[in-house]
């Protein structure tokens, strides 16, 4: 009997094999179990031989499935240890990233176009204080054009705003530097406005030259150069309209002309319609003043323009609320990509 149970122990192959052999054998019913009862029958003597065999049965029996189970178990494990066996040679596949912001982008576009022209990239910060946003740019108190610009004021801090534009990085650049000066100064700002065409918080670039003998040629020529490098066109014109602002004089609102034949600015010739783009003039000498410079000695130009409206225009979005959704599959659609 022992050596047929061994046989078919090793022959047992799955722990369910193995696991049948054991109860054929030890379990209530089992021949070992059976074998082991009849010890009680037996007469003193016969039980003194037939008693050690018979354990010496059920301890290598017991033995010889516990080896079996544990290396069907070493087995298991092995096996499912190649399973999950990783190539760590094999190339990785990058996870999906993300895309950049189309007004990311346009930003960056910008900042590389004005780096050529000399321009370094100033900020401020988006919680302004009332002076840089507004009275140093020549809006005092009570001015209408506060009321113009639906500021979102800080609760309990009376003299801070959400800036309503980049305007206040010209004062913080005049104030912090020495003319001259070349910069733009590419961010967010806030307005309490929002419609189909207006969020409550929008981004602008504003520019500013300050030297000496500066004009508004030197103004046209920058914004022509700027307007033909970000929409890759040989030629373009612009339209000056007389304005106001505050803080620039004489002001000028510049439209570009553009060409419904290839959506994209034109030349002479080729214009069938305007698009307001930018607000610009010459820097007014009471702004030059505030930030401790003499008007007589330094001039120069400022423009500030919608980057939201920008990027509509160059990559032919239509609705900005598309901007703010941040769907992925939207920006990689219009090929947006890091
Ligand atoms: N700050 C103005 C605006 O937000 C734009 C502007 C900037 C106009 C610089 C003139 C000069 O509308």
């Amino acid at each position: 009997l022992q050596a047929d149970l061994l046989a078919q122990i090793a022959a047992a192959d799955t722990p369910d094999a193995l696991e049948a052999v054991r109860v054929a054998a030890m379990g209530k019913q089992g021949q070992v179990t059976q074998l082991l009862k009849t010890l009680g029958g037996m007469s003193p003597e016969d039980r003194a031989v037939a008693g050690p065999a018979f354990n010496g049965l059920r301890e290598a029996i017991t033995a010889a499935l516990a080896a079996k189970k544990a290396a069907l178990d070493e087995a298991a494990l092995n096996a499912k240890l190649a399973a999950e066996k990783q190539d760590m040679t094999l190339p990785v596949s990058l996870p999906a990233t993300g895309t950049i912001h189309p007004i990311s982008q346009v930003m960056d576009e910008l900042a590389g176009i004005f780096a050529d022209l000399g321009f370094a990239v100033a900020s401020g910060p988006e919680i302004e204080d009332d002076w840089h946003n507004f009275t140093a740019l020549n809006i005092p108190e009570s001015h209408p054009a506060r009321a113009m610009h639906d500021t979102f004021y800080i609760d309990g801090q009376p003299n801070m705003v959400l800036r309503t534009h980049t305007s206040p990085v010209q004062i913080r650049t005049m104030v912090g530097q020495k003319p001259p000066i070349r910069i733009i100064a590419p961010g967010r700002v806030y307005r309490s406005d929002s419609d189909a065409t207006h969020t409550p918080m929008f981004h602008q670039i504003e520019g500013l030259v300050i030297d000496k003998g500066i004009t508004l040629a030197h103004l046209r020529w920058t914004l022509e150069t700027f307007i033909k490098a970000f929409f890759e066109v040989d030629d373009v014109v612009l339209r000056f309209r007389p304005s106001y602002f505050p803080f620039t004089e004489p002001s000028v609102e510049v439209d570009v002309g553009y060409s419904a034949k290839t959506g994209k600015p034109a030349g002479q010739g080729q214009v069938d319609k305007w698009l307001e783009v930018l607000g610009s003039g010459m820097v007014h000498p009471r702004v030059i003043a505030a930030c401790g410079l003499d008007p007589n000695e330094w001039q120069g130009f400022a423009f500030g323009t919608g980057v939201d409206r920008l990027a509509m225009l160059k990559y032919g979005l239509t609705d900005l609320r598309a901007f703010f959704d941040g769907d992925i599959k939207w920006l990689k659609h219009n090929g947006f990509s890091a």
